[in-house]
């Protein structure tokens, strides 16, 4: 009996080691440890035996099913945890791996442009303001000392909406608002879209214009020329040159038109600036005293100066871009050159 139950023991102690999952394990719990499994076979012979020895065999019998049954558990145990082991493997994400980084757009060249203009005349002291696209009659014409007959209200020329609504053709009506609403000192830039039915290589039906206001006591044309000098050479280089043309706006009294010397060949003449060697970036001039009364300045006490500039313009001369359409196309090719 004692030899029987240690080959039972050996063969399956040998079995539960061996065994590689936990359904072959669970047969062999069946095979050894279930009702009609071996050991429980044992235990069902010891009628066989003599009776004195039943007390000593039950016992070692009944020891081996508890032998059996920790191997079964720690067995059991083990393949669990393996199993878990390979599961976490195969579902592992490897996080030392680098990231696919986005795509990184980048800012439009009117943009980079507009953002260069500010900078400038921010660090002169002016504020950046906004007004509104869709203007009145009064603050695009009227309040700018624009009569009804001027043949800048053509209807070739302005959008008209209806009444007196229409898209703002410059950002000149935003001077007005402003000094609305403030008293002097003034010192404010104001850029934005504006809209003329105009379209070709140069012009387009939108297109961007930064105003620029400065209203203070003692404010000459020396200062008007000081300050655009600045922006001049703060934008095209240390040795732009401008020059002051005369010229009329309704607004402004007296009127100058702003050359700065080609930035293509240094004022040698070249096509870019049709062999001149300028090229006209701004209107400006000394504020009308009219205008100054209309919003309710002392003109006597008040002088100031106020200009105005295309973006795209500027931008074109800056990059040498020779169609205005290539800014509102978004031909990723064009954009991409602005990283
Ligand atoms: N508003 C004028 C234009 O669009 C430019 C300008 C602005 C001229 C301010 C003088 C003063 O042509």
């Amino acid at each position: 009996m004692d030899t029987r139950i240690q080959s039972v023991k050996s063969k399956a102690v040998q079995e539960f080691n061996q065994s590689e999952s936990l359904e072959e394990l669970q047969q062999l719990r069946v095979k050894y440890l279930g009702k009609k499994g071996e050991v429980t076979q044992l235990l069902r012979t010891m009628g066989q035996i003599p009776a004195e020895e039943r007390p000593k065999v039950g016992q070692m019998v009944n020891q081996l099913k508890n032998e059996l049954a920790v191997i079964y558990e720690e067995k059991y145990a083990e393949l669990e945890s393996k199993i878990q082991q390979s599961r976490l493997a195969a579902e592992a994400i490897d996080i030392t791996l680098p990231g696919r980084k986005p795509k990184a757009g980048s800012l439009h060249p009117l943009t980079l442009v507009l953002n260069e203009i500010k900078q400038i005349f921010i660090s002169m002291g002016y504020q950046v303001v906004e007004g509104p696209e869709i203007e009145t009659d009064y603050y695009n014409f009227e309040a700018l000392n624009i009569p009804k007959d001027h043949p800048a209200r053509d209807m070739q020329d302005t959008f008209y909406i209806s009444g007196d609504y229409l898209l703002r053709s410059q950002t000149s009506p935003v001077q007005i608002r402003v000094m609305e609403k403030q008293e002097p000192p003034v010192r404010i830039i104001a850029p934005g879209k504006v809209y003329r039915s105009d379209a070709d290589v140069t012009h387009s039906p939108m297109f961007h214009q930064v105003e620029g206001l400065l209203i203070d006591e003692g404010i000459t044309f020396a200062d008007l020329k000081g300050t655009l000098q600045v922006f001049a050479r703060a934008m095209f280089g240390p040795d732009t040159k401008t020059r002051f043309r005369p010229s009329y706006f309704p607004f402004t009294e007296p009127s100058a038109e702003v050359d700065v010397s080609c930035i293509m060949c240094r004022g040698e003449g070249c096509r870019v600036c049709s062999d001149t060697g300028w090229l006209e970036i701004l209107g400006s001039g000394m504020v009308d005293p009219r205008v100054l009364e209309h919003v309710g300045y002392d003109p006597d006490k008040y002088t100031g100066f106020a200009f105005g500039m295309g973006i795209e313009r500027i931008a074109m001369l800056k990059y040498g871009i020779n169609d205005i359409r290539l800014f509102f196309n978004n031909d990723q090719r064009f954009l991409d050159q602005f990283k």
